[in-house]
């Protein structure tokens, strides 16, 4: 989440529109060419939480379809301000839709949706875009079923996933030519400055991603170019670092597509429903409750 200020949620934006990051295309084309057999694989009277929404933009498939049949209330939870007043702009528009943010973290912000719905009506929570694989892989599946926690059988979890692919597109989608992945990186260490009176020199660090064959995850880190010492003032932190050592900040773990079954039945869910693209090996699954 400390990826995510101002400055790292607009590089993010960016991210999903480089032409080697095909994560955010693909879940948009599943999403455009199942959204009405994925509203059809739910309960009648449904509300819509989703975590993380970003934006908003590859909810709209979702939401149109949902309104088609009934009414919506959608309750998209960020820890972002400017993500939610975006949201709002994106999907406002939508005919039968009722938007009503929640500036909290997932876990709280679900509670309290979960706890204001009235008898009789389900949840469909999103879990879009495969932020599950920023998660460490049992982590993952603790937080599936904190998410499970929450909901009556029943309701349902759509949930996406990065699936596994040939390297050298997996590294060029965290290793971009133009540098946007680096900047959204490094930008860690500038909010480090700016927010916690940090002296990271940024120019002695570079952004690298390489993947952890037993994690099955593309890692981030930030290496350092020459031996240096830094201090983060409002942390009372100093850090010498010797040339070569890194900062790991970010994991991204990629799943097979069979996975996904197995690890929502351990958190309490049935897998029922799964639509992959093909052209970048991605999958979205509807886990229902049981
Ligand atoms: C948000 N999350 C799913 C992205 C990912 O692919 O792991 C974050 C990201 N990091 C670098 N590029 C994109």
């Amino acid at each position: 989440m400390y990826l995510y200020d101002e400055v790292g949620s607009a590089l993010f934006e960016v991210i999903t529109a480089l032409p080697e990051y095909g994560v955010t295309r693909a879940e948009e084309r599943v999403l455009k060419a199942h959204a009405a057999d994925i509203v059809n694989a739910l309960p009648a009277n449904v509300k819509v939480a989703e975590l993380g929404s970003g934006s908003g933009r590859k909810t709209r498939r979702i939401l149109e379809a949902l309104c088609k049949k009934q009414p919506t209330a959608y309750y998209p939870i960020e820890i972002s301000r400017t993500a939610l007043q975006l949201c709002h702009r994106e999907l406002g528009d939508i005919e039968r839709v009722s938007i009503v943010g929640y500036e909290r973290d997932y876990l709280a912000g679900l509670a309290e949706v979960s706890a204001k719905r009235n008898k009789g009506e389900h949840l469909l929570v999103l879990f879009l875009g495969s932020t599950i694989g920023n998660f460490a892989r049992l982590a993952a599946t603790k937080f599936l079923r904190s998410i499970r926690g929450m909901l009556e059988p029943g309701d349902a979890l759509l949930l996406g996933t990065d699936l596994i692919k040939p390297l050298p597109a997996l590294i060029a989608a965290y290793d971009d030519p133009i540098g946007v992945t680096a900047a959204f990186n490094l930008n860690l260490l500038a909010r480090i400055n700016r927010e916690l009176g940090g002296d990271f020199p940024l120019d002695a660090f570079e952004h690298v991603a390489r993947f952890n064959p037993d994690a099955r995850s593309i890692e981030m880190h930030l290496r350092a170019k020459r031996p240096l010492s830094v201090r983060v003032r409002d942390a009372d932190l100093h850090v010498d670092f010797e040339q070569g050592e890194t900062i790991w900040s970010e994991s991204s773990h990629k799943y097979a597509a069979e996975e996904v079954a197995p690890i929502a039945a351990d958190a309490g869910f049935e897998c029922t429903h799964q639509w992959r693209d093909e052209e970048w090996q991605f999958a979205e699954s509807l886990l229902v409750a049981r």
